[in-house]
């Protein structure tokens, strides 16, 4: 189970680009699952939303993919920490990192879709791009995958 060479190019130059123009390292001080980070998670989900692009020779627009998934839980909080301005974490939290994201970059339709609609279904709105059901499918996986502490190693 590996990345394509081109793959973790596109990857690591969208991380740089992303982590010199916002606040995306921040992610790094944060815990998502178990004992990944923010970060890490979030690059987990874009490389296995491009691993599954792959093996299933889907046709995608790899960068708004990319920006999409990398950026999907940029709420920029410790979700862990009892807190009113973001109670409801599950269901409000993909709002808070798209405004987040929009603060600092444009995002077109697809990357917007990406990061606002990753919850399905938990938020009951429907993903409308291909792009965005991925990463929305790679988010459980990789969650699971952390839960349980299994590295995807794509990277
Ligand atoms: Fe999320
Ligand atoms: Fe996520």
């Amino acid at each position: 189970m590996t990345l394509l060479e081109g793959d973790k190019k596109l990857v690591k130059e969208a991380i740089n680009y992303i982590s010199i123009n916002s606040k995306f390292n921040e992610l790094k001080k944060y815990k998502q699952h178990g004992h990944t980070s923010v970060y890490e998670h979030c690059v987990n989900v874009t490389c296995l939303s491009l691993w599954l692009c792959e093996k299933a020779k889907l046709n995608v627009n790899k960068y708004s993919l990319i920006k999409g998934a990398l950026l999907h839980d940029y709420f920029l909080y410790d979700w862990h920490i009892h807190d009113k301005s973001h109670m409801l974490h599950g269901f409000t939290h993909s709002n808070t990192a798209l405004k987040n994201a929009l603060k600092t970059f444009h995002l077109n339709e697809i990357e917007k879709d990406i990061i606002s609609k990753h919850m399905f279904p938990l938020t009951p709105f429907l993903p409308r791009y291909k792009e965005s059901w991925i990463v929305t499918f790679a988010d459980k996986i990789s969650s699971i995958f952390e839960v349980l502490r299994i590295k995807n190693k794509l990277m």
